[in-house]
This record gives structure tokens, C-alpha cells and sequence, in this order.
């Protein structure tokens, strides 16, 4: 096959060899889009360097010497421009935030406004090291304390431990708070809930914290099975793990009741607060019974999203569980003064069941100025709005496609901050795969699929609020059209993407085999 599309394009190669289709001059190259070959294919002439290294004529250090390297390193010979030029044209390949709209749901990716860098990159934040005495970062210790404050308010709680570096290591935190202040009171219980729409991380928190996993069913409205969980309740249950507003993008109204039932039988409330941008300013998690609950501050509070790596995840706990939250700690007083409890002064602050540490230093310095920086550019009236408008675009997202998506919760009323679809009705050997390569050719990055599990094919989008309605409706449009070609059984659709740097990719193999190394021509996938 040798498509091309109306404005001339011709496709990308396939895996499949489908290039012996092109004409035979075709380099794979089109419009402005490159083929690219690996940085070690490109440097086929050796000897050059992008560099003038001074010759080195001093005599290795006594004892040394054996490490002097025989041959040249197996570095690619390329000139300045040609490496420059090589990275240029890889990174026009990838889809960024600073290029269109991210609708991926639960992961969510929003713009990460310029003036966080700004102040991020700047020397007294950038440039410190954690070992640098405490005297001489007394800025970022206060930038420290000052976004602790704001979360502890935002979420009506007693105290966080600011150092996890990702939501996940954030349900690790909380769930060994849980687990220490079980073991203060003499238990040792052995079960935690978790509802099936969880988010793949609350399970493998609780079990990678050692405890038993068992699941709560939803409602045929998308939510916690209240009954369900109360009929799970015992002695033996440490605590539930409940994501508000949950993964299909609704609000758990039970919160309250689960709290208290979950309370009665001895057991603790941890909430996955990722989706805290849908209520943030609205809603306290503290009011409704939550006793640990981990931000994303890069769903929340536009830091990019760290992957679990530079990110972070600060975990909010209640006076019930701050007892026992990590070093360092940021608590309240008697008094309601909040303050940064560490090993030195733990002691003067009562702060002495503290599990542990999770990490050796404070956590993610970049994160939390990036973070403070949008706090105090919103406002608390600011943020309010951010949740008005993250949940008002969700819902435009909803309605604008409900007539041609399948929209499994649309009739349970208003969605949060996702908008979620399923595959049903589209025509058959049609699925939420092909909408999603589909959106690709349209120019956008596809939303989540196939999560939360608790729906048929899923789709989630997640607009956030940062997109203007402009932007909307030009994705409404593109979902609209990708939609209709699926119902309407169109074999193109089969093909997607056909304008994208590659076509549809083995997604088993690049998981379960991922080819990470590149070990030369003869055998590269070794
Ligand atoms: C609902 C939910 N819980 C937990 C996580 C895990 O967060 P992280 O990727 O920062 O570990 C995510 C991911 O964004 C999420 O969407």
C-alpha cells in the first residue's frame, strides 16, 4: 500500500517492510519529517570530533596506569552541527505539551506554565546541594515550609511528609504510616481494600507493603459498592485505599460513610489523591474522614510529570497518622504554627514514632518551587477555578462526543475532570486501539485506553484546565470524526497512523522485550 494523503504526504515506513512499496528513490523521508537512522548508523566516516581535545602529555598517576584505555571508546565520529542537527530532528518526532493537548486521563499532562521554570532555574533554588549546611539554604528550607502549609490547608489535614518522589512512593508512605501506628496500638492487621477501579499502583503499594490485597466492586454507576465494603469490613482490616474523585472520573459522595464505617472497625482511610485537581479548593479530604492521602504535584500543581523518577509526591496525613509520618516532617504545634521537624529537633516537637525515612534528603527541590510558584500565581480564589475549569472542559469533552462515543457513566450526571467512553457501539473488528492510532493521523496524542478496567475498551480524557475552548473543539472535532469512522466500519481506520513516524508497532514485544542497547549492525536486536 502506498497511501497518500491530500495534501501530497506520503506515510512513514511501516515495520512490515512496506517501503518496497515507495517509489524506489525513497529515502523514507517526507515533508519536513526525517527518516532517522540511530547516532552510530549516521557516523559512517570516522575520525571526526565536534571537539578539540588538547593533547594530554602528563604521565598517568602512579598506580593507574592499567586503566589506560588501549583503543579509542566506540563513540560516534560526528561534527557539532550533524550531532545537533541528529537530536533536532529526533525530538520533532516525539509529541510534547508545548505542541498540542495531552487528553491522556489519570496520567494527566498540563501545561507547565513558564514562570515555575523561571523560578525553579534560579541559582539559590537550582544550585543547592542537600549537604550544604542547613544555614545556608534557610530560602529553600522556607520554600519548603511555605508549600507545606498550602497543602496542609488545601487539604484540611494535621501534616505532610514532603519527600516522596512520586505518587506511588507517596500510597508507600502513607501505608507505612498505617502500618506503623497499627503496630503502636499492639495489631497486626494483615488486609487492605482496594475498589476494582483503583489505579494499578494502590494495589501494588499494598502489596509491595506487604500487605493482602482484596477488592471492593463498583456500582453500576462507577462507584464504591458501600454495602460491598462494609460486608468487608473486621478486625483484620488495616484500611482502605479509595481514589477520589475515582478513575472513572466521578466523585465518591460516600466518602464520609466509608470514612466512618472504616474508622468504626479500627482501620485507616488512605485516599490516591492524584485526582486532587478536580476539587482542589472546593473540597478538604481532611473533612471527609481521609487519614493519608499523596498529591501528584504534577497532576495538581502543573510540575512535569517525573515518571516516578524527578517528581513528586507529597503525603498529607491526619493528627491520627502525623505521629508517625517520615523525616523530615512538616507538622503543626499546639498552637497551629506549622513547622519542619527533623532528626536534630524531633524530640522538642514530640515527633518521635516516626517509621523512618523514605529518601535521604528533603525530596524534590525543583518540584516543590515549580509547585509554589503556580500556588501563588493562582491564589486560593485561582485555584478554585482551576478545579471549575478542569471539571467544565471535562464535561464540554463528555457532551461534545456522548452522541458518537458511548459514554458508559454520562447518565449518572456531571463527570469530574475526566471524561470517560468505552468502545461500545463502534462497528465490529473496531476498537478503542483504532480510535486512538486513528487520533494520532489527526494530529494528537491519544488519550488513556483500556483503563480503568472496570469499562469495556475504556477511553479517558482528561482536558485539564489548561486548554482553551479553541483547542477543545478542534480535539472534539478530530475524536468526532475518528469516532464516526469507526461506526461507520472504515477499513482506513484499520491502517492508522499513517502520517506518523512509524505505523502501528508490535506493543506486546516493546514491552515484555524492549530493545534498549544498541550492540551494532550485525546483530542489533541481541
Ligand atoms: C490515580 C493515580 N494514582 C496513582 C498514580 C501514580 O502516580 P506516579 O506516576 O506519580 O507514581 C497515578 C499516576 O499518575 C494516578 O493517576
Amino acid at each position: 500500500m502506498n497511501v497518500v494523503n491530500s495534501s501530497g504526504w506520503r506515510p512513514s515506513m511501516g515495520e512490515d517492510g512496506e517501503a518496497s512499496a515507495l517509489p524506489e528513490t525513497c529515502s523514507g523521508d517526507h515533508a519536513l519529517m526525517l527518516e532517522e537512522p540511530l547516532i552510530f548508523e549516521l557516523a559512517a566516516t570516522e575520525g571526526k570530533c565536534g571537539v578539540d581535545f588538547e593533547e594530554v602529555e602528563a604521565e598517568p598517576v602512579a598506580g593507574l596506569a592499567r586503566f589506560l584505555r588501549k583503543e579509542a571508546p566506540a563513540l560516534p565520529s560526528l561534527a557539532e552541527s550533524e550531532t545537533i542537527r541528529h537530536y533536532t530532528r529526533l525530538s520533532r518526532q516525539n509529541y510534547a505539551i508545548d505542541l498540542g493537548p495531552f487528553p491522556l486521563g489519570s496520567c494527566t499532562m498540563k501545561h507547565n506554565p513558564r514562570l515555575n521554570e523561571k523560578v525553579a532555574r534560579m541559582p539559590g533554588f537550582a544550585d543547592v546541594h542537600p549537604l550544604q549546611p542547613a544555614a545556608s539554604v534557610r530560602g529553600a528550607l522556607e520554600v519548603i515550609n511555605e508549600l507545606a502549609v498550602w497543602l496542609i490547608e488545601l487539604t484540611g489535614m494535621h501534616g505532610v511528609a514532603m519527600s516522596p518522589k512520586a505518587g506511588a512512593h507517596g500510597e508507600l508512605c502513607g501505608l507505612l504510616c498505617i502500618r506503623a501506628a497499627h503496630e503502636a496500638k499492639g495489631e497486626a492487621r494483615e488486609v487492605i481494600l482496594v475498589p476494582e477501579s483503583a489505579h494499578g499502583t494502590n494495589p501494588a503499594t499494598a502489596a509491595f507493603a506487604g500487605y493482602k490485597v482484596e477488592s471492593i466492586p463498583a456500582t453500576a454507576d462507577g462507584r464504591v459498592d458501600l454495602a460491598a465494603l462494609e460486608a468487608k469490613l473486621g478486625p483484620h482490616v488495616a484500611g482502605v485505599m479509595i481514589t477520589n474523585p475515582n478513575t472513572c472520573g466521578l466523585f465518591e459522595r460516600d466518602m464520609k460513610k466509608i470514612a466512618d464505617a472504616v474508622h468504626a472497625c479500627g482501620g485507616y482511610v488512605y485516599c490516591d489523591g492524584a485526582n486532587f485537581n478536580a476539587i482542589v479548593g472546593k473540597v478538604r479530604p481532611g473533612d471527609l474522614g481521609v487519614d493519608a492521602m499523596h498529591i501528584n504535584l504534577h497532576k495538581t500543581f502543573s510540575t512535569p510529570h517525573g515518571g516516578g523518577g524527578p517528581g513528586s509526591g507529597p503525603v498529607v496525613l491526619s493528627e491520627a497518622l502525623a505521629p508517625f509520618g517520615p523525616l523530615p516532617f512538616t507538622a503543626r504545634d499546639e498552637a497551629g504554627v506549622v513547622h519542619l521537624v527533623e532528626e536534630n529537633n524531633a524530640g522538642a516537637f514530640g515527633h518521635t514514632q516516626a517509621f523512618g525515612r523514605m529518601v535521604a534528603f528533603h525530596g524534590q527541590m525543583g518540584m516543590f518551587t515549580r509547585a509554589l510558584a503556580y500556588i501563588l500565581s493562582h491564589g486560593a480564589d485561582g485555584l478554585k477555578q482551576v478545579a471549575e475549569d478542569a471539571v467544565l472542559n471535562a464535561n464540554y469533552v463528555l457532551r461534545s462526543c456522548e452522541d458518537v462515543l458511548s459514554a458508559p457513566f454520562g447518565s449518572a450526571g456531571p463527570c469530574m475532570h475526566e471524561a470517560l467512553f468505552s468502545d461500545t457501539g463502534l462497528a465490529e473488528h473496531f476498537s478503542t486501539l483504532d480510535i486512538a492510532k486513528g487520533l494520532i493521523d489527526e494530529g494528537f496524542h491519544p488519550m488513556t485506553v483500556y483503563f480503568p478496567l472496570v469499562v469495556r475498551g475504556a477511553m479517558l480524557v482528561e482536558p485539564t484546565e489548561t486548554e482553551s475552548k479553541v483547542g477543545l473543539d478542534r480535539f472534539i472535532a478530530s475524536l468526532r470524526s475518528v469516532a464516526e469512522r469507526a461506526r461507520a466500519g472504515d477499513e482506513s481506520l484499520h491502517a492508522a497512523p499513517v502520517y506518523a513516524p512509524r505505523r502501528r508497532l508490535d506493543e506486546t514485544m516493546a514491552a515484555r522485550k524492549p530493545v534498549l542497547v544498541w550492540k551494532g549492525e550485525a546483530n542489533p536486536a541481541d
